[in-house]
């Protein structure tokens, strides 16, 4: 059984002082409670020191929300794999769409980030997804498994890797795919990790979720076949929808 991982992606949100407050509401909230869940936030590298010193130690892992591909020299601006390890992270998002798009991130490029994420001991959390126009065609398996393909790395023996389902007009927009399209797309993320990985490596890969999710859809969500969890934006500001989110997980 896969256990569940839900995750914050706070963007480009927050100040120190912001991010104290939202942890410290995190902690309270979970202290003394059972968690069904995995539980990840993933400030922008400004922040990992200060979210990192608060949650060291608890149920709350630390997370990136890029990498280089490169392991260190002349990038300057860029943060490298070793050095979020170094700050404390488990994990590191790569090739979230906002990064494809503001940065223009190909599908290599996500897959060398992956790489060097792997090599120094993190999760990388691989996002893919389709756009509107993407769907209305109706492409979007084959946009997703275009995306697996170019973007995931291979696997060593005891790695993790996490995929993030995110369709692009989902995101921050309040809509929602209907509980079976994301079933639909789950189930051929999984069938492409099999064909790529094998079926047991396959079958220790989460799949999250991600677009919306808020406390009022997450149960229906997260219920869903392959839905391993959420990668969550916006409600991942605020220590009650998140936790709510947390607690929708079965
Ligand atoms: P959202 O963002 O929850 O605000 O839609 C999700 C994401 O971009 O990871």
């Amino acid at each position: 059984m896969r256990r569940k991982l839900i995750a914050g992606n706070w963007k480009m949100n927050g100040s120190r002082a912001f991010s104290k407050n939202l942890v410290r509401g995190l902690l309270d909230g979970i202290s003394g409670a059972e968690l069904s869940c995995d539980l990840l936030v993933c400030p922008a590298a400004c922040l990992l020191e200060t979210v990192g010193g608060l949650v060291a130690g608890s149920r709350i892992a630390l997370g990136g929300q890029d990498c280089h591909g490169a392991e260190a020299g002349a990038h300057t601006g860029d943060i490298s794999a070793a050095m979020l390890k170094d700050a404390g992270c488990a994990y590191v998002i790569l090739g979230h769409s906002e990064r494809r798009q503001d940065h223009g991130e190909a599908d290599a490029l996500v897959r060398a980030k992956a790489k060097a994420a792997l090599a120094a001991g993190l999760t990388p959390i691989v996002c893919v997804g389709e756009t509107a126009t993407e769907r209305d065609a109706g492409r979007t398996l084959a946009v997703v498994e275009t995306q697996l393909a170019g973007s995931l790395p291979d696997l060593e023996s005891g790695q993790a890797l996490v995929i993030a389902y995110e369709p692009v007009w989902a995101i921050g927009s309040g809509r929602t795919p209907s509980t079976s399209e994301v079933g639909e797309v789950h189930a051929a993320v999984r069938r492409s990790l099999e064909f790529s990985l094998g079926g047991e490596t396959a079958a220790a890969v989460r799949i999250l979720y991600g677009g919306s999710m808020k406390p009022g859809n997450a149960a229906e969500l997260l219920a869903v076949q392959d839905v391993d969890g959420g990668l969550i934006g916006g409600a991942s500001l605020k220590a009650e929808d998140f936790l709510g989110i947390a607690r929708a997980c079965a």
